[in-house]
């Protein structure tokens, strides 16, 4: 299907696949093309957990947001926010805490347009168009300044996007730059492909986004915990998403094997 939706602005090449909308695709939204559905369907097939995974995901950054504003935190920065999908971060913080504040940011310009038209109207969040791996342009942005207070503590998220950014942009060098700007007492949220989890599945799936114009990196245990550097990992540490501060037993049955997401969250010392 290549019908143009009113949410995908005119120079979005919807004849390509793009992680937000292949993601959605997996979480079983409406966002998606044919285009997305076709690689989402190479990805299963590579992968029979993938939608499950992102399910898991998601998940996990529900349970991570509810955690920091229980602990206080009243203002977050979500970096690699994707397409607003069910359960979006502003939802889950302002039910609970009606006076946080959210900035979404992607450098994807139809998951940046579909959030400002789902945002119209919020006094309290805001969506950045900007790439991660260039900081400045993210901790500057208007939206970013206007509604985040870098003398508070902040909420860091960066869910299922690292993965996309190569060795050699330096993720721990990125990282650090972001932590250079938060106060004391911040959090970094963090999920990443597990490189080492289901190894074969993985290395199937990174070969079949090699050639797309967003290949992923999956990393290992190790180098995952490395992201958290400066940061204290919080209890259980990072672990399959799933195995992160259960709600239900169930939840956490059988993860090791079924979820090839490392997840955790840490606290700015
Ligand atoms: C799969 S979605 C993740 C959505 C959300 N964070 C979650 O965990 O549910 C990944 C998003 O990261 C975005 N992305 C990938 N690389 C990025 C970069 N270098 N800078 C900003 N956004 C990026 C993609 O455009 C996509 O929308």
């Amino acid at each position: 299907m290549n019908t143009r939706e009113r949410w995908v602005p005119a120079d979005v090449d919807v004849g390509r696949p793009s992680p937000a909308r292949v993601y959605d695709y997996l979480l079983g939204g409406a966002h998606n093309f044919a285009v997305d559905r076709a690689l989402g369907d190479q990805l299963i097939a590579a992968q029979p957990n993938a939608r499950r995974s992102a399910q898991q995901n998601r998940a996990f950054l529900r349970r991570a947001v509810l955690f920091q504003v229980n602990a206080g935190i009243r203002q977050f920065l979500d970096i690699g926010s994707g397409i607003p999908t069910v359960g979006n971060v502003h939802e889950i913080a302002q039910r609970v805490a009606p006076d946080a504040r959210v900035v979404y940011v992607d450098r994807q310009e139809g998951a940046v347009a579909h959030g400002r038209l789902l945002l119209d109207g919020n006094d309290g969040a805001a969506v950045v168009r900007a790439d991660l791996c260039e900081p400045d342009e993210v901790l500057d942005a208007p939206e970013t300044r206007r509604l985040l207070d870098f003398d508070q503590p902040i909420g860091l998220l960066m869910t299922w996007v690292l993965h996309y950014v190569p060795p050699e942009r330096d993720p721990v060098g990125l990282l650090a730059r972001y932590r250079e700007a938060l106060a004391p007492g911040s959090w970094l949220t963090l999920s990443h492909v597990a490189a080492d989890v289901m190894p074969d599945r993985v290395a199937a799936v990174a070969e079949a986004l090699s050639r797309s114009e967003d290949p992923v990196f999956p990393r290992t245990y190790d180098e995952i915990l490395g992201l958290f550097a400066g940061f204290e990992v919080v209890a259980p540490g990072v672990v399959p998403a799933p195995l992160w501060r259960p709600e239900r037993p169930a939840d956490a049955a059988g993860a090791r094997e079924r979820c090839g997401i490392y997840a955790g969250v840490g606290r700015r010392t």
